[in-house]
């Protein structure tokens, strides 16, 4: 199971907050990972990439629906990856048709969205599957703050990406990062995020090995 994309959180008929993910690096991972013999089922919010062959897809926009589609899918799954730039807040309602403006400022509550990962971390417990991979952009110190993230949400590999940089990440073909798992750390130079997705599937597969004997 893959997801991917940005998430966009309604305020009403017209307009939403969202973020900037192409979901470049969660199409490429589902798409290499089908490539590799997989069956894949990818949950993507809005992007307008196409889909990757042999994958299934399924179409989602907001986090809360994000959240039930990789419930859903994740339950007999032996990999997830969790490549989407999930909303982390949300309008506390949405409202119907058009908030029409006024002179004076406009006040937005937010809440917290469910964290999927995290989620997924804590049910799996002690076990070994799913093998769990997350993303984190961090633009300061990337590994340290990865590490605090893999053992907070209980997860197998972070993938900290360095978002300061200007030729790398967001709506680019190419991305930087450190792999963090609990065996230790391994930059990943400038690459292709098809290299990038190649490098990642090879750590899950590994990852799988133990529990299949
Ligand atoms: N994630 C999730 N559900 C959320 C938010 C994030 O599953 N509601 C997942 C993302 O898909 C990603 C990882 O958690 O794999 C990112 O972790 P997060 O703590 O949200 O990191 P950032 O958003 O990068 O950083 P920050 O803590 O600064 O918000």
């Amino acid at each position: 199971v893959v997801s991917a994309g940005p998430t966009l959180e309604d305020i009403d008929d017209v307009r939403f907050i969202g973020n900037r993910s192409s979901g470049r690096m969660g199409y490429a991972v589902a798409g290499e990972a089908a490539r590799r013999g997989a069956r894949v089922v990818l949950v993507s919010g809005p992007t307008a990439l196409d889909v990757p062959p042999g994958v299934e897809m399924v179409r989602v926009r907001s986090a809360l629906e994000m959240h039930e589609a990789v419930r859903v899918a994740a339950a007999d799954a032996d990999i997830v990856v969790m490549a989407a730039a999930v909303a982390d807040y949300m309008p506390q309602t949405r409202v119907d048709g058009k908030i029409e403006k006024t002179p004076g400022p406009l006040e937005l509550r937010l809440v917290r969205t469910p964290d999927i990962l995290l989620e997924l971390g804590k049910a799996r417990g002690t076990g070994v599957r799913p093998v769990l991979i997350g993303f984190a952009a961090e633009s300061g110190d990337a590994e340290a703050r990865g590490r605090e993230k893999l053992t907070r949400k209980g997860v197998d590999l972070m993938v900290a990406n360095d978002i300061s940089r200007s030729d790398a990440g967001f709506d680019s073909e190419m991305n930087a990062a450190t792999l963090i798992s609990t065996a230790g750390s391994e930059a990943f130079p400038l690459g292709p995020k098809t290299a990038l997705a190649g490098a990642i599937l090879d750590r899950a597969e590994a990852l799988l090995q133990p529990s299949r004997q």
